[in-house]
């Protein structure tokens, strides 16, 4: 539970809960954890889903359990994850687990060996889920540009913007308490009494400069990543997550860091002309993220494994 519960997740809200039974887990999601404003379908809700079961499946693999996996759309789209002895299958995926991080700064700027892009692209294949890989400079310019586009929406948003400052957690005490949310110290941002944090909420996430950071960001990473979907539904948002999660553990696995730019899939009206700008047809996109070299900056904290878990 808590290899799954290290997943990565929209906000960090965890939006799951576990039922255990004998040789059965059940993945459900936590629908008072939603994030309406800028998820109001539950997409990432169900990709966050999907990460955290990719997860489990691999820690059940490296211990002797190969998981078969069934989504159950009568019970609110949980998964179910069977769970047959077999030999212990550990991996590079499962040792990579702990050490996986979202890790939103600046990056080196070097390039990908055609052998490390041909490895994360392969780990990455799920049934149903579609892997565009760019590394051209026109192009991750135009990808900046949908970037910073969709932000400049969404900055705009109020519902957007309260909703994010909900889930912000401006210094250790608060994301100690919570172990849940953004902590300012993920982003590489000083820590701040909460009362100051949400004072200075709109000065420190200006729209001029969230966007120069995005684009700066873009820059200095060696690519871009994104995931497409042959259905928009919650199975296949769930097969999403597995291969997003899956394409993270490979990049950590090679010494790689990402970080999410999901603006262009979170903005419905953006959504649709950067689907057409792909030529994807009627595909839908569901990730984008940016990867390359950087340093580590601190880990997102999780709730323990007592809150997440359900005895049956
Ligand atoms: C569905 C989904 C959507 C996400 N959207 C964003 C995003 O828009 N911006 C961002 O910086 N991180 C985004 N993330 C990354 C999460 O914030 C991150 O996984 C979470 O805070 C936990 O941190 P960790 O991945 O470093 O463990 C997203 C992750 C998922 C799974």
């Amino acid at each position: 539970m808590r290899f799954a519960s290290l997943a990565a997740n929209g906000h960090n809200t965890q939006p799951w809960r576990f039922s255990l039974a004998p040789a059965q887990v059940r993945i459900m999601p936590d629908f008072s954890r939603r994030t309406p404003a800028v998820d109001p379908e539950d997409h990432h809700l169900y990709i966050s889903l999907g990460c955290a079961c990719e997860n489990l499946s691999l820690a059940a693999e490296a211990r002797g359990r190969q998981a078969e996996i069934a989504f159950l759309p009568e019970n609110s789209g949980s998964i179910r994850m069977d769970l047959a002895t077999s030999q212990p299958r550990p991996s590079v995926l499962f040792d990579a687990i702990p050490h996986r991080q979202c890790t939103r700064s600046e990056y080196s700027g070097a390039a990908v060996s055609p052998a490390d892009l041909s490895q994360v692209e392969a780990a990455a294949q799920v049934d149903g889920v579609g892997v565009i890989i760019l590394t051209e400079r026109a192009k991750l310019n135009s990808v900046r540009d949908f970037v910073v586009h969709g932000n400049s929406l969404q900055m705009d948003d109020k519902a957007f913007t309260a909703e994010l400052k909900d889930w912000i957690r401006f210094n250790p005490r608060e994301a100690l308490a919570k172990r849940d949310g953004l902590f300012s110290g993920c982003t590489g941002n000083p820590a701040i009494a909460t009362w100051m944090g949400e004072a200075l909420f709109p000065v420190i996430f200006g729209k001029k400069g969230e966007n120069d950071k995005y684009a700066k960001q873009i820059r200095s990473s060696s690519g871009v990543a994104i995931f497409t979907g042959a259905k928009a539904n919650p199975e296949h948002w769930t097969r999403g997550g597995r291969s997003v999660q899956r394409f993270a553990l490979q990049a950590t696995a090679l010494g790689m860091k990402y970080a999410v730019i999901n603006q262009p899939v979170e903005v419905a009206q953006i959504r649709t002309e950067f689907a057409k700008w792909l030529g994807l047809g009627a595909a839908r996109t569901d990730f984008v993220l940016r990867f390359g070299y950087g340093k580590p900056l601190p880990m997102s904290l999780r709730r323990s494994v007592a809150d997440i878990v359900v005895h049956v």
